[in-house]
Formats: structure tokens, sequence, C-alpha cells
């Protein structure tokens, strides 16, 4: 555990695959524990400032229940409320924070405005999702992924959608665990280079595989999990007319997902639009893992919690 103490989790590229694999056991035993009614209050005199500057439901009730759980306490700070607002520099709200509270969380736009917060912040700071990555959430979805089909390594994930925040976290996430990860993306909205050569880098080492492809059969054939997100993430509002008409085709529907293996299951980080990047049938039908998924944000963040902290 001693390993985890005092550092940042920003992407999951900056840890092993033995760590993430250790941060699922945690999560599967804080969420045997709380099931059970068995105490966990680990961190008993903890607080954790949580700093929003995108809307949220699930990361943010998350964290504040998991951190109450773990006998600690959440701030949720607004931005808008926050000095941030009038202009405060990252770099001062990172130092004076680090004197108040044990850890950050924070939802932003920018990857390099997290850094900067954890470079100036002498406390372990929490990606809550950036425009870059949501590492939170992919562990979560791993964890998902682990107790639906037993193990990750060798597993086909096919993602169909854009190539963003949770697709590159998911790139990371599936390579460092020996996933075969397959994003199929339009043109012009495929993850970054840099992203998809960190994740080859790192199926180089577990025997997993990343593809890259438009085509959203190749990426449903023969899957063991099939996955999308919006076609508009936060901050791309105003794209999302032209960006509906490049992603039609990029939809989970029931035609698609009968290319997957029968006992295939359907994730989806959410919040989703029932009719865009999925339908309405296969959101609730029996293959969906969803609301499971969902649920396991709060057992993998109090591992991510429990540990830092
Ligand atoms: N999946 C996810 O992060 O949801 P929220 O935006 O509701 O936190
Ligand atoms: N890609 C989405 C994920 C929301 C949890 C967004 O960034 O809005």
């Amino acid at each position: 555990d001693g390993k985890f103490k005092g550092r940042d989790f920003l992407t999951l590229y900056h840890f092993t695959p033995e760590e993430i694999t250790y941060f699922l056991e945690v999560a599967f035993q804080f969420k045997e524990k709380q099931k059970k009614g068995e105490p966990h209050r680990v961190l008993e005199g903890k607080t954790l400032g949580m700093i929003f500057q995108k809307p949220s439901t699930r990361t943010r009730v998350s964290f504040e229940v998991g951190m109450y759980q773990l006998g600690g306490f959440p701030l949720f700070l607004s931005s808008q409320d926050l000095q941030i607002k009038r202009g405060e520099p990252i770099q001062d709200t990172a130092r004076v924070l680090s004197r108040y509270v044990d850890g950050i969380m924070i939802r932003t736009y920018s990857q390099q405005e997290v850094e900067d917060l954890a470079r100036y912040a002498d406390i372990p700071v929490i990606n809550g999702l950036t425009d870059m990555f949501h590492p939170c959430q992919v562990l979560a979805d791993l964890m998902t992924i682990r107790e639906k089909k037993g193990a990750l390594a060798g597993l086909k994930l096919g993602y169909i959608g854009d190539g963003n925040n949770v697709a590159n976290s998911l790139l990371i996430g599936g390579a460092k665990t020996g996933m075969k990860v397959i994003v199929a993306s339009p043109p012009g909205y495929q993850p970054p280079k840099q992203v998809v050569d960190w994740a080859r880098e790192d199926a180089r080492k577990t025997g997993g595989e990343i593809t890259i492809t438009e085509d959203p059969l190749e990426a449903a054939r023969e899957a063991d999990v099939l996955y999308t997100d919006v076609w508009a993430s936060m901050g791309q509002e105003k794209e999302a007319v032209e960006r509906k008409k490049v992603f039609s085709r990029y939809q989970i529907n029931e035609d698609l997902l009968h290319y997957a293996r029968p006992d295939a299951i359907v994730l989806h980080c959410l919040p989703a639009h029932r009719g865009e990047e999925i339908t309405e049938e296969v959101m609730e039908g029996p293959q969906s893992a969803i609301f499971d998924q969902a649920e396991n944000r709060l057992h993998a963040q109090k591992a991510i919690l429990a540990l830092l902290l």
C-alpha cells in the first residue's frame, strides 16, 4: 500500500499493470465490505476538495458518498464559486488547498491545468475528467468487465464513437491489462496519436493489442465488450449538430450487437443520448451492464482515495 500514498491519479499511464490490478483488488474488497455492511472507515479525519468546472452526476455523488463511507469528509467546490472564477491562478489555489485538505479531485477542460494543479499541490490530485482523459471512469470500467467476465487479459473491447477522453483512457487501461482494444471512429475524430502510441507501448508488454479503425463492424465483430460514449462531449455543445451527421453510423444498436459475441456486455459511461450513440433497446436490454458500471464508480474511487490519501 505504501507505494501509492501521496501519489497523483492523473492518467492510468502513470501506473503499472500490477498497480492497476491492485486498485481493482482493493475496489472489490470495498464493494464486498459495503454490501455486507462492514465498516471500512480508513480515511477518518481526512478531507477531499472537489473542484468542478463542468457538470457531473456520477463523479460528484460517488466521490462524495465514497469519502463519507470511508470516514472522511468531501467538499464540493464549484469553480463558479471559487476565486478561480475571478482569475485566481490554479497554482495559488493548489498551494492554498494543500494547507487545508488531504486530497483534491478536479474536473476541468485542459489536462495541463490538472498537471499544473498537481505540480503545485503537495497533496494527491485526482483527475475527475479532462478533455483528454477520464481515468476514474476507466478504472470502474475495468472493474465491471472483470466482474462480468472473470478476467481482462485477452478480451476484445470494441469502442464505437468519438475518440474522446473516455476512449483515450480505455486505450491506456485496456493496454495495461492485456486487452484487445479496437476503437472505431470517423476520420478526424480518432484518438490522438500520442495516446495511441502510449497504449501500443503498453500493449507490447502485456500481450494486449491496439487497433484504430473507421469501421464500426470491425470493432464490434466477436467483441466481448462493446462500449460507446456521447458524440459531443462537455465543451463541444456548439459542434453537436455537425457531429450528429458525422457519427450517424457509429451507434450501438441491435444490428451492431449481433456482430459481437453472444455473451458480450455493453458499457456506456453515461450520461447517454438514446437514439444517438446507443439505442433504447440496447441500453435497456439484457446485455447492458451500464448501471452496474455506474455503481462501480463508487467502489473504484474508494480504492483510489484509500490508497492515495
Ligand atoms: N460518467 C461520468 O463521469 O458521469 P458524470 O459526468 O455524471 O460525473
Ligand atoms: N466524453 C464525455 C464523458 C462524460 C462523462 C464528456 O467529456 O462529456
